[in-house]
This record gives structure tokens, C-alpha cells and sequence, in this order.
């Protein structure tokens, strides 16, 4: 593990007002003046502005879930850029599986935000990660390459170095099943071939890969200790500090 570690809470949609302030809180208390491991928590739009204002004196930053790639406009229920730098916020979490299978994203609409983004001197944190149909037909690599591929498209070597990759396998999110060490490792050996093949290898080495899918206090030590693993992004034990904690600062 050469990177620095990079720990992100997707709190998806869960949180009332009142619970995010509670949640970002107790992440406070437990991991908000951590000084070696660089941690976000991303909550819904709705709660952005209270979880900045809960979080500003701290070493927690904000994330969002996503972004809509335009500047404003007639884009009824989407929110743009500006608007989330706007509220404190330092990342943005782009093409995640859930909005791949549920919401029509696409590697066309990821690679927009990817760049729309940049632009904006947000910093994106890029999901991709097989289903495991793909992984048990051997196409896992195909469709891995094309999302990163797909995602980076048109991005100066520069500007990826900014982005964190998410390295999320499908069937390990949300499911309690995590892939071992090895399997995640692996993963991210290859996404940082492609990033080679497209950035070089300086830039290959330095982009941080997140591991997400079932993370927890539990086998967060295993999977960090990988070479290629820089961190995690973090779902269901986002929820809960306690679990959250037990994850940047696993023993
Ligand atoms: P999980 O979610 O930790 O609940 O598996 C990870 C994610 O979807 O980012």
C-alpha cells in the first residue's frame, strides 16, 4: 500500500436531516482528527449543507453521490457542480453500480461528469466493478477495461491523477459477501495496467483504488494491507461511526 489511504462513507439514501447531523457527529468524534488517512462521508443532497457545517472544523470532507454534468438549466431533480462546491463540497462519487443499474448511467454519462467535475475543481471518485455473471463468464476484464476506458476518455494524464477509482464488485455490494484480498487485489493490479496504457505509469501510480463492496471493522485491515488497495469506499458500515471508525483506523 504506497498511497496514502483514502476512506469514503456512501451514506446512499439513508439519513434524515436530523440523522446526518447525528451520524457526521459521532464520525467527528471518532475519526475527525485522524491525521494519516484522508476521510469523506457523502450523504444525500439534502443533507450536504448541515454535514459540512457539522464537519468544518475536522479532517472529514464532504462527498456528494453523484452530479449532473450540465451548468444549469431546465434538468428537473438534478443538481450541478457548482451547486455542490457551493456547499463545502470536495468530492463527488460518479457511476456508481447502483446508478448504472437503477438510473441509466452509462460510461457515456460517466466520463461527462468525470470531465464536468474536473472542470469545477471537484475531485471524482470513479465506480466500476463486474456483476458476477460477468466475473463467473470471464468477461470481468473486458468490462472492467471498458469502464475505466469509458470513463477517462478525453481526460488529460494530469487530471486523472485528481480521481479516485472505486473498484466496487457488483455482487459484494450490500450483499455481506466481500472479495477476498486477493480478488480485490487483483482487480486493482489491472484497472492500474489500463490506467497505464492510458496515463503512464507515474500517473498509474499514484491514482488511489478504493475497494467497496461489504467493507467492514472486520476485514478492513486484510483488504488495506493489499499492494494495489489505497482505501475504501464504504456503504452499509458508513452508517454507523462506530463501524466507520473501525475502518480508518483498523486494528
Ligand atoms: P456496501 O456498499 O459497503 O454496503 O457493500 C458499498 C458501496 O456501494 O459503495
Amino acid at each position: 500500500m504506497a498511497n496514502r489511504v483514502f476512506i469514503a462513507g456512501n451514506w446512499k439514501m439513508n439519513t434524515t436531516l436530523d440523522e446526518a447531523r447525528a451520524l457526521a457527529k459521532d464520525v467527528v468524534e471518532a475519526v475527525g482528527s485522524v491525521g494519516d488517512v484522508d476521510v469523506a462521508v457523502c450523504p444525500p443532497y439534502t443533507n450536504l449543507q448541515a454535514v459540512a457545517e457539522v464537519i468544518k472544523d475536522s479532517n472529514v470532507k464532504l462527498g456528494a453521490q453523484d452530479v449532473h454534468w450540465e451548468e444549469k438549466g431546465a434538468f428537473t431533480g438534478k443538481v450541478s457542480c457548482a451547486m455542490l462546491k457551493s456547499v463545502g463540497v470536495t468530492y463527488v462519487i460518479i457511476g456508481h453500480s447502483e446508478q448504472r443499474s437503477y438510473f441509466n448511467e452509462t460510461d457515456e454519462t460517466v466520463n461527462k461528469k468525470t470531465k464536468a467535475v474536473l472542470a469545477s475543481g471537484l475531485l471524482p471518485i470513479v465506480c466500476v466493478g463486474e456483476t458476477l455473471e460477468e466475473r463467473k463468464s470471464g468477461s470481468m476484464d473486458a468490462v472492467i477495461e471498458k469502464q475505466v476506458k469509458g470513463a477517462f476518455g478525453g481526460i488529460s494524464a494530469e487530471d486523472a491523477s485528481k480521481c479516485t477509482v472505486a473498484y466496487e464488485p457488483v455482487w459484494a455490494i450490500g450483499t455481506g459477501e466481500t472479495a477476498t484480498p486477493q480478488q480485490a487485489n487483483e482487480a486493482h493490479i489491472f484497472i492500474r495496467k489500463i490506467i497505464s496504457e492510458l496515463f503512464g505509469k507515474e500517473t498509474a501510480d499514484t491514482i488511489r483504488i478504493q475497494y467497496g463492496g461489504s467493507m467492514k471493522p472486520g476485514n478492513a485491515k486484510s483488504l488495506l494491507e493489499e499492494s494495489d488497495v489505497d482505501g475504501g469506499l464504504i456503504g452499509g458500515a458508513a452508517l454507523k461511526a462506530s463501524d466507520f471508525a473501525g475502518i480508518v483506523k483498523p486494528k
